[in-house]
């Protein structure tokens, strides 16, 4: 796992097992990207110049300054135009006509940056070396370091900028991204990216590049369901689930962002992405930084598949939080939102724990609805104490009876809200986000809180410690149920207006952190409406995630396929209930169906016990059973996607763990047709020489399985199977 610099060539590489990632300092100082693919040793290899070297060196001799007098001639130009193609991070200057990731305005108006490399640092860990570049624009005292982050077996590299202010007048920095990354030359990459709605989440997309620009971004305030921070580029649509060479990238932000991807005139196919430069802008005083948030970047030369098993890993290896992110034992939660809503009380919320526990569930979560006066989503948010009501001897009572059916206890909370029905909001109106002379528009009636501001920060952190300190809660559900809307901050001065975007999210980042270092124990379930706010930045504090709030048994598929592309399938609540009818598009499966669902991810049982008959509690349980003999495959084991639901009516999906001698076969069908045969389902991840036997099915070897495969004939409209796979010689 180096970070090598190689000075005859001014070059460095950075090798992980199965990719190089490569930039050189031109002979002019410029930093540009030389490569980014499968490993090459050699910095010799890498160089393709337009000049020759001893040209380019020679001419480099006689001309010390990019805008010296002497910048005139056509050779020169060319010679510049050249030495600025791919730069690293190309900020707006001569010559760069593309995405910029820097644009900056000196205090004298100059709005132009001129970037060379300055100096360089690698700093060597345990699992990662870490290579920081500096890079001085030519004039004005702005240093920009650029970060590059290698991990020992993965090959992923994060990267991330770093601005810094070392004069003493202020910077505005219109745009700072975290990187730009550049794949080999070639203008007909087909870029695949997720797009979606409100329990739509995920919908995967591809779109054929061609020399323009494809903006994918987010302006809603939240990182939020219309789209998704990640991409992935291949060569004319070669790649496959499992084989050709895909370049994928993820960003940890969870406001507004953008990735722009790109074909140059050069047909070079460039993506930069970092956070939305629209309507934001950061004023960079004296000696003041800043910092972006990190672009992960990676390279797959097996499909689209290894990608995303690359990412798994990576979230749980270096993204979650410890020490969860190694359990191997998903808890399996009850949570009856999905059936009662704010319909809730404590002598029900008892006798529903008490049947949780039995048929197995590990941890009860008490949803929305159990404080102030919520009893519907019009009036309680800000005020956080329990329902005199529905609670009348606050929490205590519920928790005592959930932690003597042998559970954990869970609690939701909407921290970032508050209902203009509220004292929170009577006391502090001047704590939401709003222009003075505008209406305040409100999202399932709720206003976002600034979470920028110190004094809400101070707020949200006091009220969670007292709440987890005063109840022995084990799990919060952190909601976030509505879009940026009239993105004002009336206290800020006005050339600081537009860093609310960028000062929330950092607000919120100090709130999650806080929590979590005051409550070490206390795990935290992230939810925005279902799969609103789901990517890395997040990732970070939160141990589970919500997928969905579309509980519809066909829905999940697409749903499943694309949330798995990026985020390893151990985080997500894989819910089931018992209602007749999923209430997004009225649709009833099989309640086999439904159960089959909950083996796909964290199991998420949300039924109205008081309609269960003895069948249902039977088949519940014996669910659950074998779940608990299987999570730790989903959770530390890889992820081969085997059938997609966009080419055919299932999906199917296995794991397998790492050391071949277990896996888990997931199929759920739908519409079948024309007595159809669908063909055998070839398995992953099995070791070829050994032999298996697959639930009831028979016994196999490992090459059968993956070459062959296994047909099943499907019945119907909703069919599925969960089959258990062991190795047994
Ligand atoms: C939206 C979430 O996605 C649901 O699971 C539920 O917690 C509701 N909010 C509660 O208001």
């Amino acid at each position: 796992m180096p970070v090598t610099y190689d000075s005859e060539c001014k070059a460095f590489l950075l090798t992980t097992p199965g990719m190089t990632y490569a930039m050189e300092v031109t002979p002019l100082g410029y930093l540009r990207s030389t490569h980014w693919g499968g490993v090459v040793n050699r910095a010799q290899d890498l160089a393709p110049r337009l000049l020759s070297l001893k040209e380019t060196l020679a001419w480099n001799d006689k001309y010390d300054h990019a805008f010296s007098d002497s910048y005139n001639s056509t050779w020169q130009e060319n010679a510049m135009l050249f030495e600025k193609q791919n730069e690293e991070i190309a900020p707006l200057s001569a010559y760069v006509f593309c995405e910029p990731g820097i644009k900056a305005l000196f205090h004298d108006g100059t709005r132009d940056v001129v970037l060379k490399y300055h100096s360089h640092v690698i700093d060597k860990q345990e699992n990662t070396e870490t290579l920081a570049i500096t890079l001085r624009d030519v004039y004005y005292p702005l240093k920009i370091e650029l970060y590059y982050r290698i991990y020992d077996r993965l090959d992923i590299v994060d990267r991330w900028t770093v601005a810094v202010n070392e004069g003493k007048e202020d910077i505005l920095l219109e745009s700072l991204q975290s990187a730009a990354w550049h794949v080999p030359q070639g203008k007909e990459h087909r870029l695949s990216h997720m797009s979606g709605k409100w329990s739509g989440e995920y919908q995967i997309e591809h779109v054929w590049l061609t020399q323009s620009k494809v903006v994918l971004d987010n302006r809603s305030g939240i990182s939020n369901h219309f789209a998704t921070p990640w991409f992935a580029l291949d060569y004319k649509g070669q790649a496959q689930e499992e084989s050709g060479k895909v370049w994928f990238g993820a960003l940890h932000w969870s406001g507004n962002w953008k990735i722009v991807a790109e074909v140059t005139q050069y047909n070079q196919t460039r993506v930069t992405g970092g956070i939305n430069d629209f309507d934001s802008t950061w004023k960079l005083a004296a000696n003041e930084s800043f910092t972006t948030p990190i672009f992960t970047g990676g390279y797959s030369n097996a499909g689209f598949g290894k990608a995303s098993r690359t990412l798994h890993d990576y979230v749980r290896d270096h993204l979650s939080p410890k020490p969860f992110a190694s359990e191997t034992q998903l808890p399996i939660v009850y949570n009856c939102w999905g059936v009662f809503e704010f319909d809730i009380n404590i002598e029900q919320q008892i006798k529903l724990a008490k049947v949780a526990a039995d048929i197995g569930c590990e941890v009860f979560m008490v949803d929305d609805g159990w404080f102030s006066t919520r009893d519907d989503d019009t009036s309680g948010l800000g005020d956080w104490w329990c329902s005199p009501t529905k609670f009348p001897n606050g929490l205590k009572p519920l928790i005592d009876a959930v932690k003597s059916y042998g559970m954990t206890f869970g609690l939701w909370v909407e921290p970032e809200m508050v209902n203009e029905r509220s004292e929170l909001f009577a006391k502090h109106p001047e704590w939401t986000i709003y222009f003075p002379a505008r209406e305040r528009t409100t999202g399932r009636n709720q206003l976002v809180l600034n979470f920028g501001r110190q004094d809400v920060q101070d707020w949200a952190i006091d009220w969670l410690d007292r709440l987890l300190t005063e109840n022995d809660i084990d799990w919060l559900k952190w909601d976030m149920n509505r879009y940026f809307t009239e993105p004002g901050w009336p206290d800020m001065p006005g050339d600081r207006q537009r860093e609310i975007w960028i000062r929330y999210v950092h607000g919120l980042y100090k709130v999650f952190a806080e929590v979590r270092r005051k409550h070490p124990h206390v795990k935290i379930s992230n939810c925005a409406s279902g799969g609103g706010r789901v990517e890395f930045g997040l990732a970070k504090y939160t141990d589970r995630q919500s997928l969905s709030d579309n509980g519809d048994g066909l829905d999940f598929q697409k749903i499943w396929w694309g949330f798995t592309q990026f985020m390893p399938p151990r985080l997500p609540g894989s819910y089931f209930n018992n209602a007749q009818a999923n209430g997004i598009n009225g649709r009833g499966v099989p309640f086999s169906y439904n159960l089959s669902k909950g083996f796909f991810g964290q199991m998420y049982v949300g039924s109205n016990f008081f309609k269960s008959d003895p069948e249902e509690i039977r088949q519940t349980t014996e669910a659950i059973v074998l779940y608990k003999k299987v999570r730790h495959i989903i959770a530390g084991g890889d992820m081969y996607r085997l059938v997609s639901p966009y080419e055919n009516p299932l999906i199917s999906v296995m794991y397998a763990a790492k050391d071949k001698n277990q896996a888990l076969l997931l199929i759920l069908t739908h519409s079948m047709q024309f007595y159809n045969l669908l063909p055998a389902i070839k398995l992953q991840g099995l070791d070829p020489d050994a032999l298996y036997k697959v639930g009831d099915l028979g016994t196999y070897s490992g090459a059968g399985l993956m070459e062959k495969g296994l047909a099943f004939r499907y019945e119907a409209d909703y069919d599925s199977r969960v089959i258990y796979i062991e190795k047994c010689g």
